[in-house]
């Protein structure tokens, strides 16, 4: 590998991507143009939102999706938009979507594209309709199948440590894409008024932190160790954050330094977060941070996904924090 290139703060999206690109040996344009369609896609669900109640795009459509949810008007767009962005460039040869029962074969060229992208469109939908910070996740295997032929489920029922890329966009105060690669973990904020993402946040790393995020409510629910270690969060006078949107609870803690945990409970032994599109990406980007992410059992990046849709219990955020709370479940059954 070169030296590592420098960026500043006029640093776009798409120069980033092309400067740490060249650093790494036979490297082509494909992923470069992924990251652009998934930027593409970040910009426009970004434009809907900040319009939602002026475009008719609050509220639910009526449907019910594969996880037995209330679809919202801005699930479906974002979905939407989501893979019609993808389709176009022969990049991808699957999606998989919590908003989708099936893996979606994206487009005429499906057979040739290399990537398969799992996504969590609309992230915190329950927040749509009271303007509190929503997102996109989304994470990037390479397929295993040889290009030219069909994908199929083999692509994406995979451990997480053979994600290649992992990130989300927080539709926020601001609209933020956070990108983990080989190359680390990088922010990049959106001029809406030039449309493009700008170098915001460069390398991000986690500290060690204050702020715990759970739904306090079930805390009844949750085992011995985990009601201990909240406890212990509450002696010590850290501070509570938490906001129903696994991706604003996330970012906020990627920065500042902290905890998310969503248990599991005897009703719901494997929690509610979804394995492939919520737990994973962040899980990758959270370790490239200098974090962790683990079930209560094991490491969430070595979990064997079997069904596209598995749920997890998720615990992740500063390392010094999920290992203190890891070393309370472990002995648990
Ligand atoms: P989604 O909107 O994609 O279905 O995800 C909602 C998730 C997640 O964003 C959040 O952390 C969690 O649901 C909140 O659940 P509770 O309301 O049970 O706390
Ligand atoms: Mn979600
Ligand atoms: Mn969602």
């Amino acid at each position: 590998m070169t030296e590592e290139p420098q960026f500043d703060e006029g640093t776009t999206l798409d120069r980033f991507l092309m400067e740490t690109l060249r650093t790494y040996p036979g490297a082509t344009g494909t992923f470069v143009n992924l990251c652009q369609s998934i930027a593409l896609a970040g910009k426009m669900i970004s434009a809907r939102v900040n319009r939602a109640g002026l475009a008719g795009m609050l509220g639910a459509t009526g449907e019910v999706n594969i996880q037995g949810e209330f679809v919202q008007k801005l699930d479906e767009y974002a979905n939407h938009t989501f893979k019609r962005s993808l389709e176009h460039r022969g990049h991808t040869c699957m999606v998989v979507s919590e908003e989708d029962e099936q893996p979606s074969l994206v487009g005429e060229q499906w057979h040739s594209g290399r990537y398969v992208v799992t996504v969590d469109p609309l992230d915190g939908s329950s927040n749509i309709d009271v303007n509190a910070t929503i997102g996109t996740i989304f994470g990037v295997f390479r397929r295993k199948s040889e290009e030219g032929t069909q994908a199929d489920l083999k692509d994406a029922l995979r451990p997480g440590t053979e994600l290649v890329a992992a990130g989300y966009i927080v539709y926020g105060s601001g609209t933020l894409l956070v990108l983990g690669t080989e190359a680390g973990v990088h922010g990049f904020t959106l001029d809406p008024v030039v449309g493009e993402f700008f170098l915001s946040h460069p390398h991000i790393q986690l500290k060690p932190g204050k702020i715990y995020s759970c739904n306090e409510a079930y805390a009844k629910k949750w085992s011995e160790g985990i009601q201990t270690y909240l406890g212990l969060c509450k002696d010590r006078g850290y501070s509570a954050r938490y906001i129903g949107s696994l991706v604003a609870d996330f970012h906020r803690n990627l920065l500042k330094g902290g905890i998310f945990f969503y248990p599991a409970t005897k009703k719901d032994p494997e929690g509610k977060l979804r394995l492939l599109y919520e737990a994973f990406p962040l899980a990758y980007l959270v370790e490239r941070a200098g974090g962790a992410a683990t079930d209560g059992k094991m490491r969430i990046l070595d979990r064997v996904p079997t069904d596209l849709h598995e749920r997890t219990p998720l615990i992740l955020g500063s390392r010094e924090m999920v290992e203190e709370l890891t070393a309370l479940t472990a002995q648990e059954g």
